[in-house]
């Protein structure tokens, strides 16, 4: 029996919407993708919402339509997945790292202001694995220097911070639903904002540069298809309506974990922080010093032979090839980062994992840890 990873929550109901769009005749750009939008917007609370193929388009429109590009620095963490460094250099502007903080694993606020320079446009915070600790203070910073803040929120669907919604902290920001997040389309994203422009701009961009009045065969600019097909949109609205049981599912599985880890002074094991209502993506724990990256990188091994699904989330974007190739990184740029990223392992996390299967992956994981 394997344990996964992670799992999509897929019930009748979504089956029967995802079949309804194929029995009729609008598989694109028909009334689900309004209907989807409309009822996105109402639950972050932003006045607009523009359905995208993915999270990633959805970042790299957002740099688009802020205008940022060659030239330009967008300030973001080196501890997330790699699409929220690579919308910014897809635009042609360059990501500037700024190390996390070791309790949040989000971008240290304290950090933020030695790195803006007057090439910097924008800065792009992640709620990594769901927890949105230090929003509030690195919202203060961007305003202070009149930069705009792209929510990068694909991980923290349904998160809260003093009781304001993720997504709701950015000028602009981004939800994404590959399968392994809160709520999945399949493949898809969403991009909220307050802002017309904005909006209408990643609407136009999103569907080849088409304007308003000028019909399908009229481009008023470059443009991409990174459409969301209402085959996707019907499955979104479903799961999305069913966002409350998610996050309770999903937070029941974060106890099991929290409880029967709470004995292990091996591992450092994630709880809510303080002022936040935690929507989780992932479970992360981390071990505690005394184990090296080898370590680390046995144990995820040893894990896997005995049929339970781990990670380790997340390798430093700035020591990625390709970035080291590109911007000349090194070991030590970052130091809290690689710190942390040794240590990680992400447990198999997901709305349906039952009480016994925590239990068999933490018995697991404790003897894998005697053994190492
Ligand atoms: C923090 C973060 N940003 C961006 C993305 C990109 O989203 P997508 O895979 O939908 O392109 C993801 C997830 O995959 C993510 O976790």
């Amino acid at each position: 029996m394997q344990i996964y990873l992670s799992r999509p929550d897929i019930t009748a109901k979504e089956i029967e919407a995802v079949c309804e769009v194929l029995r009729g005749p609008n598989l694109s750009l028909g009334p689900k993708l309004a209907e989807f939008e409309q009822a996105f917007a109402k639950y972050i609370g932003t006045k607009r919402a523009v359905a995208v193929n993915s999270g990633t388009s959805g970042l790299f429109l957002c740099m688009l339509a802020l205008g940022i590009g060659p030239g330009d620095e967008v300030i973001t963490t080196p501890f997330t997945f790699i699409a929220s460094a690579t919308a910014v250099m897809m635009a042609g502007a360059r990501p500037v790292f700024v190390d996390i903080d070791p309790v949040s694993l989000n971008i240290d606020p304290a950090n933020i202001e030695a790195s803006i320079t007057a090439k910097t446009k924008a800065i792009l915070p992640v709620e990594v694995f769901g927890n949105p600790a230090g929003l509030d203070r690195l919202c203060e910073i961007a305003q202070k220097h009149n930069l705009a803040v792209v929510e990068d929120s694909c991980e923290a669907l349904g998160s809260a911070l003093n009781g304001k919604k993720v997504g709701t902290f950015g000028k602009i920001s981004v939800f994404g639903f590959y399968p392994n997040k809160q709520i999945t389309t399949g493949e898809g994203g969403m991009i909220l904002t307050d802002d017309d422009y904005l909006a209408d701009m990643c609407i136009s961009l999103r569907n080849q540069g088409r304007g308003k009045d000028n019909g399908w065969l009229g481009h008023d600019r470059l443009g991409y298809n990174f459409r969301l097909s209402d085959i996707n949109c019907a499955l979104g609205i479903v799961q999305l309506s069913r966002i409350d049981q998610i996050k309770a599912k999903r937070r029941q599985v974060a106890k099991w974990y929290q409880e029967m880890l709470a004995d292990e002074d091996r591992l450092t094991v994630p709880t809510e922080p303080d002022g936040c209502d935690m929507s989780w993506f992932v479970f992360v724990v981390r071990l505690t010093d005394g184990f090296s990256l080898e370590h680390r990188d046995r144990i995820l091994q040893t894990m896997r032979h005995q049929n339970i699904q781990v990670s380790d989330y997340f390798p430093p974007v700035h020591l990625q090839p390709f970035m080291v190739e590109q911007f000349g990184y090194s070991q030590g740029d970052f130091p809290i980062t690689e710190a942390v990223s040794k240590t990680t392992i992400a447990l198999p996390f997901h709305n349906n994992l039952t009480k016994d299967e925590v239990a068999i992956v933490c018995k697991t994981l404790k003897e894998v840890l005697d053994k190492n």
